[in-house]
Protein backbone atom coordinates (compact mmCIF):
# COMPACT_ATOMS: atom_id res chain seq x y z
CA UNK A 1 0.00 0.00 0.00
CA UNK A 2 0.96 4.05 -0.51
CA UNK A 3 1.48 5.29 2.41
CA UNK A 4 1.70 9.24 3.33
CA UNK A 5 4.06 10.57 6.94
CA UNK A 6 3.01 13.84 7.52
CA UNK A 7 5.69 14.68 9.18
CA UNK A 8 9.64 13.97 9.28
CA UNK A 9 9.65 13.83 13.42
CA UNK A 10 11.12 10.68 15.55
CA UNK A 11 7.33 9.53 14.54
CA UNK A 12 7.11 10.01 10.89
CA UNK A 13 10.79 8.00 10.80
CA UNK A 14 10.08 5.49 12.64
CA UNK A 15 6.59 4.99 10.85
CA UNK A 16 8.34 5.08 8.12
CA UNK A 17 11.15 2.83 8.59
CA UNK A 18 8.76 0.23 10.15
CA UNK A 19 6.25 0.17 7.07
CA UNK A 20 8.45 0.03 4.39
CA UNK A 21 10.11 -2.90 6.50
CA UNK A 22 6.53 -4.27 6.17
CA UNK A 23 6.87 -3.97 2.35
CA UNK A 24 4.49 -0.85 1.95
CA UNK A 25 5.32 2.08 -0.44
CA UNK A 26 6.16 5.50 1.71
CA UNK A 27 6.50 9.06 1.18
CA UNK A 28 7.35 11.25 4.40
CA UNK A 29 6.24 15.27 3.76
CA UNK A 30 8.65 17.13 5.24
CA UNK A 31 9.64 21.03 4.49
CA UNK A 32 12.91 20.19 4.12
CA UNK A 33 13.77 17.27 2.35
CA UNK A 34 17.68 18.16 2.66
CA UNK A 35 17.52 17.39 6.31
CA UNK A 36 20.45 15.71 7.96
CA UNK A 37 18.53 13.32 9.48
CA UNK A 38 16.52 11.93 6.85
CA UNK A 39 20.10 11.44 5.03
CA UNK A 40 19.27 7.12 5.56
CA UNK A 41 16.31 7.47 3.54
CA UNK A 42 18.49 7.39 0.09
CA UNK A 43 19.39 3.81 1.55
CA UNK A 44 15.48 2.66 1.04
CA UNK A 45 15.13 4.59 -2.49
CA UNK A 46 13.25 2.00 -3.60
CA UNK A 47 10.05 1.99 -1.72
CA UNK A 48 10.68 5.50 0.63
CA UNK A 49 10.82 8.73 -0.59
CA UNK A 50 10.79 12.48 -0.01
CA UNK A 51 8.62 15.06 -0.53
CA UNK A 52 6.87 18.24 0.48
CA UNK A 53 3.76 17.97 2.64
CA UNK A 54 1.27 18.23 -0.25
CA UNK A 55 3.24 15.88 -2.54
CA UNK A 56 3.11 13.37 0.54
CA UNK A 57 -0.25 13.80 0.82
CA UNK A 58 -1.25 13.06 -2.93
CA UNK A 59 1.07 10.19 -3.26
CA UNK A 60 -0.49 8.40 -0.25
CA UNK A 61 -3.46 6.30 -0.70
CA UNK A 62 -3.78 6.67 3.32
CA UNK A 63 -1.81 8.96 5.27
CA UNK A 64 -0.37 9.66 8.85
CA UNK A 65 -0.63 12.86 10.40
CA UNK A 66 2.22 13.32 12.62
CA UNK A 67 3.15 17.18 12.81
CA UNK A 68 4.13 19.30 16.10
CA UNK A 69 0.58 20.19 17.14
CA UNK A 70 1.50 24.36 16.61
CA UNK A 71 1.57 23.34 13.03
CA UNK A 72 -0.82 20.95 12.50
CA UNK A 73 -3.68 23.92 11.47
CA UNK A 74 -1.59 25.22 8.43
CA UNK A 75 -0.31 21.92 6.86
CA UNK A 76 -3.82 20.33 7.37
CA UNK A 77 -4.61 23.47 5.28
CA UNK A 78 -1.86 22.46 2.62
CA UNK A 79 -2.74 19.20 2.34
CA UNK A 80 -6.31 18.96 2.51
CA UNK A 81 -7.27 18.44 -1.18
CA UNK A 82 -5.15 15.91 -1.45
CA UNK A 83 -6.26 14.08 1.15
CA UNK A 84 -9.99 13.42 0.38
CA UNK A 85 -11.37 10.58 0.51
CA UNK A 86 -8.80 8.64 2.18
CA UNK A 87 -7.87 7.93 5.68
CA UNK A 88 -6.03 9.72 7.74
CA UNK A 89 -4.48 8.39 11.13
CA UNK A 90 -3.87 11.16 13.61
CA UNK A 91 -0.80 10.04 15.68
CA UNK A 92 -0.72 13.93 17.33
CA UNK A 93 -1.23 15.26 20.75
CA UNK A 94 -2.02 18.85 21.23
CA UNK A 95 0.87 19.82 23.85
CA UNK A 96 2.05 23.15 24.59
CA UNK A 97 4.75 23.58 27.03
CA UNK A 98 5.29 25.04 30.29
CA UNK A 99 8.08 27.63 31.19
CA UNK A 100 9.76 24.42 33.16
CA UNK A 101 9.53 22.63 29.91
CA UNK A 102 6.43 20.65 31.47
CA UNK A 103 3.91 19.48 28.37
CA UNK A 104 0.21 20.26 28.95
CA UNK A 105 -2.55 19.98 26.75
CA UNK A 106 -3.44 22.94 24.89
CA UNK A 107 -7.64 21.96 25.18
CA UNK A 108 -9.33 18.96 26.25
CA UNK A 109 -12.57 17.85 28.14
CA UNK A 110 -14.94 19.26 25.18
CA UNK A 111 -12.90 19.06 22.71
CA UNK A 112 -9.75 17.32 21.16
CA UNK A 113 -7.29 17.23 18.76
CA UNK A 114 -8.65 14.19 16.71
CA UNK A 115 -12.33 16.03 16.26
CA UNK A 116 -10.42 19.14 15.14
CA UNK A 117 -8.57 17.28 12.39
CA UNK A 118 -11.76 15.37 11.62
CA UNK A 119 -13.65 18.83 11.62
CA UNK A 120 -10.84 20.30 9.35
CA UNK A 121 -10.39 17.03 6.91
CA UNK A 122 -14.13 17.04 6.73
CA UNK A 123 -14.28 14.94 3.24
CA UNK A 124 -11.46 12.15 5.09
CA UNK A 125 -11.88 9.62 7.70
CA UNK A 126 -9.76 10.31 10.54
CA UNK A 127 -8.77 7.19 12.85
CA UNK A 128 -6.76 8.48 15.90
CA UNK A 129 -4.10 6.10 17.40
CA UNK A 130 -0.44 5.33 17.98
CA UNK A 131 -0.32 8.77 20.49
CA UNK A 132 -0.15 6.80 23.61
CA UNK A 133 2.95 4.85 22.94
CA UNK A 134 6.72 6.26 22.31
CA UNK A 135 7.91 6.33 18.84
CA UNK A 136 10.50 3.61 19.14
CA UNK A 137 7.61 1.11 19.94
CA UNK A 138 5.13 1.87 17.48
CA UNK A 139 5.83 -0.77 15.04
CA UNK A 140 6.57 -4.09 16.40
CA UNK A 141 5.75 -3.17 20.08
CA UNK A 142 7.74 -5.78 22.56
CA UNK A 143 7.43 -6.27 26.05
CA UNK A 144 8.31 -8.72 28.69
CA UNK A 145 5.36 -8.89 30.45
CA UNK A 146 2.00 -9.00 28.42
CA UNK A 147 1.07 -7.46 25.54
CA UNK A 148 0.16 -3.60 25.67
CA UNK A 149 -2.75 -2.29 24.19
CA UNK A 150 -3.68 0.11 21.74
CA UNK A 151 -6.71 2.24 21.54
CA UNK A 152 -7.93 3.54 18.37
CA UNK A 153 -11.60 5.48 17.33
CA UNK A 154 -12.92 7.46 14.54
CA UNK A 155 -16.38 8.09 12.89
CA UNK A 156 -15.78 5.65 10.00
CA UNK A 157 -15.71 1.72 10.59
CA UNK A 158 -14.30 0.51 7.21
CA UNK A 159 -11.84 2.88 7.93
CA UNK A 160 -11.32 1.75 11.84
CA UNK A 161 -10.95 -2.16 10.44
CA UNK A 162 -8.50 -1.03 8.01
CA UNK A 163 -6.17 0.83 10.38
CA UNK A 164 -6.95 -2.10 13.03
CA UNK A 165 -5.40 -4.72 10.39
CA UNK A 166 -2.48 -2.05 9.49
CA UNK A 167 -1.64 -2.03 13.38
CA UNK A 168 -2.16 -6.30 13.46
CA UNK A 169 0.22 -5.93 10.62
CA UNK A 170 3.12 -3.47 12.85
CA UNK A 171 2.37 -6.07 15.93
CA UNK A 172 0.06 -4.69 18.02
CA UNK A 173 -2.45 -7.95 19.05
CA UNK A 174 -4.37 -6.13 21.38
CA UNK A 175 -6.03 -2.90 19.24
CA UNK A 176 -9.62 -1.62 20.41
CA UNK A 177 -11.76 0.67 18.94
CA UNK A 178 -13.23 3.02 21.55
CA UNK A 179 -15.99 4.54 19.44
CA UNK A 180 -16.05 7.74 17.47
CA UNK A 181 -13.75 10.64 17.04
CA UNK A 182 -15.16 12.12 20.49
CA UNK A 183 -13.24 9.73 21.98
CA UNK A 184 -10.39 11.77 21.37
CA UNK A 185 -10.76 13.72 24.52
CA UNK A 186 -9.88 10.37 26.55
CA UNK A 187 -6.54 9.69 24.27
CA UNK A 188 -5.28 12.74 24.33
CA UNK A 189 -5.26 13.17 28.18
CA UNK A 190 -3.66 9.83 28.35
CA UNK A 191 -0.65 10.74 26.99
CA UNK A 192 0.39 13.24 29.69
CA UNK A 193 -0.24 10.35 31.93
CA UNK A 194 2.07 8.29 30.04
CA UNK A 195 4.80 11.14 29.78
CA UNK A 196 3.83 11.56 34.30
CA UNK A 197 4.64 7.60 34.60
CA UNK A 198 7.98 8.39 32.12
CA UNK A 199 9.48 11.41 34.34
CA UNK A 200 8.40 9.53 37.69
CA UNK A 201 9.68 6.31 36.75
CA UNK A 202 12.71 7.06 34.52
CA UNK A 203 11.45 5.02 31.39
CA UNK A 204 10.39 6.07 28.14
CA UNK A 205 9.61 2.13 27.00
CA UNK A 206 6.31 1.76 29.04
CA UNK A 207 3.06 1.22 27.56
CA UNK A 208 -0.46 0.26 28.41
CA UNK A 209 -2.21 -2.94 29.44
CA UNK A 210 -5.43 -3.79 30.13
CA UNK A 211 -6.49 -6.91 32.53
CA UNK A 212 -9.28 -9.03 32.60
CA UNK A 213 -9.95 -11.43 35.19
N1 LIG B 1 7.69 11.51 19.94
C1 LIG B 1 6.85 10.55 20.31
O1 LIG B 1 7.28 9.50 20.82
C2 LIG B 1 5.37 10.72 20.08
C3 LIG B 1 4.52 9.67 20.46
C4 LIG B 1 3.14 9.78 20.19
C5 LIG B 1 2.65 10.92 19.56
N2 LIG B 1 3.50 11.94 19.24
C6 LIG B 1 2.95 13.12 18.54
O2 LIG B 1 3.30 12.95 17.15
C7 LIG B 1 3.56 14.23 16.53
C8 LIG B 1 4.97 14.23 15.93
O3 LIG B 1 5.91 14.11 16.98
P1 LIG B 1 7.48 14.00 16.74
O4 LIG B 1 8.06 13.68 18.06
O5 LIG B 1 7.77 13.13 15.59
O6 LIG B 1 7.98 15.43 16.28
P2 LIG B 1 7.54 16.95 16.46
O7 LIG B 1 8.78 17.69 16.72
O8 LIG B 1 6.41 17.08 17.42
O9 LIG B 1 7.01 17.27 14.98
C9 LIG B 1 7.91 17.26 13.91
C10 LIG B 1 7.15 17.57 12.65
O10 LIG B 1 6.38 18.80 12.79
C11 LIG B 1 6.69 19.64 11.69
N3 LIG B 1 6.67 21.05 12.09
C12 LIG B 1 7.16 21.61 13.22
N4 LIG B 1 6.95 22.95 13.20
C13 LIG B 1 6.36 23.23 12.01
C14 LIG B 1 5.87 24.41 11.39
N5 LIG B 1 5.99 25.61 11.98
N6 LIG B 1 5.29 24.31 10.18
C15 LIG B 1 5.16 23.12 9.55
N7 LIG B 1 5.59 21.95 10.09
C16 LIG B 1 6.18 22.00 11.30
C17 LIG B 1 8.10 19.27 11.29
O11 LIG B 1 8.27 19.65 9.95
P3 LIG B 1 9.59 19.36 9.10
O12 LIG B 1 9.41 17.95 8.61
O13 LIG B 1 9.54 20.35 8.03
O14 LIG B 1 10.75 19.51 10.03
C18 LIG B 1 8.10 17.77 11.49
O15 LIG B 1 7.58 17.12 10.34
C19 LIG B 1 3.35 15.28 17.64
O16 LIG B 1 2.05 15.79 17.55
C20 LIG B 1 3.54 14.47 18.94
O17 LIG B 1 2.84 15.03 20.02
C21 LIG B 1 4.85 11.87 19.49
Amino acid sequence: MKIAIIGSGDVGQALAKGLVNLNHKVMIGTRDTSKKDLKWVKKHKSKLQLGSFAEAADFGEIAILAVAWHAAENVLAIIRPELSGKIVVDVTNPLTYDENGTPELVFGHDISAGELVQQTLADSHVVKTLNTINYKNMVKPKYKDGSPVMFMCGNNQSAKNHISDMLSEMGWSNIQDIGGIEKSRLLEPLCLLWIEYGVLNKTWDHSFSVLEK
